[in-house]
């Protein structure tokens, strides 16, 4: 399975001055601990990170210190995260021979490599799949009104998943959705939701509670939480 890892963020949520995955999360970048999950899952073959040119060098250093022993590369991102999956995913097309695709944000530094391989192995039986776990939470459906945000609707929360990466979908289809969303100007933050609209079918893996995306100062501190209770060996 080739796996596209979108890298070429800035992290504005996060706050600081630089790409929040190069930020030290127990001693490492971020963005070390995503590839080296995705370097241990058995069925992921060959790696592809998008970045901003000025990341390139800590990016590449990144790559050298984990020495995954498998193929990594390093491509261009673009300005959104759909515009760097969209140069990923024109590459590996290109290549003419790469047939299912997974993606997975840098950003999601602790999704474990049994999750790869669960995603990977869901992709052999249909066209598009997301990891997602079911909704904790009651979530209201809102509008603004004349009195401030008000409620129009309780969806019912068994049918509601929140959405994580890795996302994996066969390759052909998901470059001809990319190419409809830049011919119509959809904008979307998953790739998932490209299927959607085409009516295409996508399919959920279930995800990891821990699988969080690191996008705010506190996820940095649950993150290293949750990693340093992986490093203390079970007794
Ligand atoms: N990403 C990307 N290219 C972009 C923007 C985002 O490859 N132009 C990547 C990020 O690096 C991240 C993933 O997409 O791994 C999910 O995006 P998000 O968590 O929103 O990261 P940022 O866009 O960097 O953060 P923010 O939205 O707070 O600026
Ligand atoms: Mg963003």
């Amino acid at each position: 399975m080739h796996l596209l890892i979108p890298a070429a963020g800035s992290g504005k949520r996060m706050g600081a001055t630089v790409n929040k995955l190069l930020l030290p999360l127990l001693g490492r970048p971020i963005l070390a601990w995503t590839l080296e999950a995705a370097a241990r899952a058995c069925s992921i073959e060959w790696i592809g990170i998008l970045c901003q040119p000025p990341d390139w060098p800590a990016i590449e250093a990144i790559v050298a210190a984990v020495a995954p022993a498998k193929p990594v590369q390093l491509l261009v991102g673009g300005a959104t995260r759909q515009e760097s999956v969209y140069r990923g995913v024109e590459y590996l097309y290109s290549l003419g021979t790469v047939e299912r695709v997974l993606i997975h944000d840098g950003a999601r530094c602790l999704a474990t490599p049994a999750l790869f391989d669960r995603c990977s192995a869901a992709l052999q039986q249909v066209d598009g799949l997301i990891a997602a776990i079911p909704v904790k939470d009651t979530i209201k459906v809102t509008e603004s009104g004349p009195k401030g945000i008000q409620i129009q609707a309780t969806p019912e929360r068994s049918r509601l998943w929140a959405a994580q990466t890795p996302q994996g979908f066969r390759l052909p289809l998901l470059w001809q959705a990319h190419r409809e969303a830049l011919a119509q100007g959809w904008q979307v933050t998953d790739d998932a939701a490209l299927f959607e609209k085409l009516g295409w079918p996508v399919y959920i893996v279930e995800g990891e509670e821990s699988n969080l995306k690191l996008t705010t100062p506190l996820d940095m501190l649950l993150a290293a939480q949750i990693l340093q209770q992986r490093l203390v060996p079970a007794s």
